[in-house]
């Protein structure tokens, strides 16, 4: 099997345990995330909500949040994982924040049936706004 298959099917792995910890009392609707740093770490996330629900967060920012807040912030490639009939990608709101670590950042969309779509950010957010328009 090739090297980078198996990389992305274990960051597929760490993104479906995640989502078994999603905290979703409201959507029910899990989503986890498996975020692989440039060090090849691995950071996790899972969906978080609130009863208040403009508050929710998604699985991909916790991964990303996390990933920061420990260090981390060369990322190489991330996973998403959720229950739905095609493959889950990420909201607008995580496109820009996942563009603003890398316009070559490898984005795994999938679901739980096996379905697998790969992009990658720039794909995803053409044009998106960065640092280099605050110059
Ligand atoms: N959600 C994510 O975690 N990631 C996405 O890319 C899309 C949506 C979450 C937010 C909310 O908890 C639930 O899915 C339903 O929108």
């Amino acid at each position: 099997m090739n090297i980078l298959k198996k990389i992305y099917e274990k960051l597929i792995k760490v993104a479906e345990e995640a989502r078994l910890r999603a905290y979703v009392p409201y959507s029910k609707f899990k989503v986890g995330a498996a975020l692989l740093t440039k060090g090849k770490k691995i950071y996790s996330g899972c969906n978080i909500e609130n009863a208040s629900f403009g508050l929710a967060i998604c699985a991909e920012r916790v991964a990303i949040f996390k990933a920061i807040s420990e260090g981390s912030n060369q990322f190489e490639a991330i996973a998403i994982v959720c229950d739905s009939k095609k493959p889950c990608f990420p909201c607008g709101a995580c496109r820009q924040v996942i563009s603003e670590f890398g316009k070559e950042i490898i984005i795994i969309n999938s679901n739980l049936r096996g379905k697998v779509e790969i992009k990658n950010i720039n794909d995803l957010l053409p044009d998106a706004f960065g640092k280099e328009n605050l110059i």
